[in-house]
């Protein structure tokens, strides 16, 4: 038997593995038994089926001065912007029309949506749409502000904690930026009830083998129900802009060593996957991941939330990206479903 076939085994089995491991599995010339492997997995789990996500970037002001984010307060030349609560709602309405069932809305950390406003969101929203599952990805906020969106109805909350290892946490942020502060939100959002996406970037500027192990010993610890990986993709005008950007095949690898660690997870198969590989979704569906997250924004804002240089999807209405995401999962054996997309305990 090779290398990567007894690891893959014993990954799959034991639900671990060593640090030597991890290294086998990142190095290995090809690695097509980790990745059929992981993929066996989520079909055992979740079928041939593929949960969508409706994606409402509300606004793209921040607080915060990340130095990968290509919205960092700091950021000059960003046209900022925010929805409206009637754009918010208008972007629901299509999306559900499209047959979405989970609403993620995603924003920088801005205090115009202070709790009042967003959580008169999330009650319109729930109130509208009670067959509909709502996802938070909003930032680091109080533990009192969590449990009030929750109590408004929302149900699961994103919060990459972007690296497990507080050293290379401090150097991918700034100093007021804290990863205990982060660690906490985490496990807050967890005590509260919301199902939980924690997740990283591959390839940041300083992650090394040891530091992605700690993160995937991380993840088995906490065990979310959500796991949110991409690659890192320089975006000009940030401190990191000449840094170079993460791997496809190491993404996909990772995804598919995540799959096994924790094969009921929701994991997606991220649009930065999609911007530095034409079939990078594709990919990373085909080594284990079981989720995509279209884009439900107005069109007119898309172009101005981003994140890393050249997003896709930007110029694409709803429903471009819906039919997209459809026949681009069906040319690989998948459906789409009409489906909150649960989290399966069993
Ligand atoms: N490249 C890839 N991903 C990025 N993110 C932020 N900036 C970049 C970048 N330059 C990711 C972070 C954040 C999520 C919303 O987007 O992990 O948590
Ligand atoms: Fe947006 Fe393909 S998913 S155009």
């Amino acid at each position: 038997m090779s290398q990567e076939k007894a690891i893959v085994e014993r990954l799959r089995d034991r639900r671990d593995l060593t640090p030597e491991e991890l290294h086998v599995l990142l190095t290995a010339e090809d690695c097509r038994t980790l990745k059929e492997t992981a993929r066996e997995v989520a079909d055992g789990v979740y079928g041939k089926r593929i949960f969508i996500r409706g994606l409402i970037e509300i606004s793209n002001h921040c607080k915060n001065d990340c130095l990968y984010c290509g919205i960092r307060r700091s950021q000059a030349g960003v046209k900022r912007y925010r929805l409206s609560e009637e754009e918010i709602l208008s972007a629901c309405e299509k999306g559900y029309r499209l047959g979405f069932r989970t609403f993620v809305m995603q924003g920088g950390e801005d205090g115009w949506f202070d709790d009042e406003r967003t959580e008169r969101i999330v009650r319109s929203i729930r109130e509208k749409y009670s067959d509909c599952a709502i996802t938070l990805s909003l930032g680091e906020r109080s533990r009192e502000s969590y449990q009030r969106l929750y109590d408004a109805g929302a149900n699961r909350y994103l919060l990459r904690h972007e690296t497990a290892d507080k050293g290379h946490y401090e150097s991918l942020h700034p100093k007021e930026m804290s990863y205990d502060h982060r660690m906490r939100c985490l496990q807050d959002l967890k005590e509260i009830g919301y199902q939980v996406g924690c997740g990283f970037m591959v390839g940041s500027p300083g992650q090394s083998e040891a530091t992605l192990y700690e993160d995937l010993q991380f993840i088995r610890r906490f065990e979310p129900q959500m796991v949110g990986i991409g690659p890192f993709i320089a975006a000009q005008g940030t401190p990191f802009e000449k840094e170079e950007n993460g791997s496809v095949e190491r993404t996909v690898r990772l995804l598919a060593i995540i799959r096994l660690l924790q094969p009921r997870v929701l994991l997606p198969a991220t649009t930065a996957l999609g911007t530095l590989d034409p079939l990078g979704r594709e990919k990373g569906i085909l080594a284990g991941a079981n989720v995509v997250m279209p884009n439900l924004s107005p069109v007119e804002h898309r172009k101005d939330y981003s994140l890393y240089d050249n997003k896709i999807c930007t110029g694409d209405e709803a429903a471009e990206c819906r039919n997209c995401t459809e026949y681009k999962m069906r040319a690989i054996g998948y459906e789409t479903v009409v489906d909150r997309g649960d989290y399966r305990s069993e």
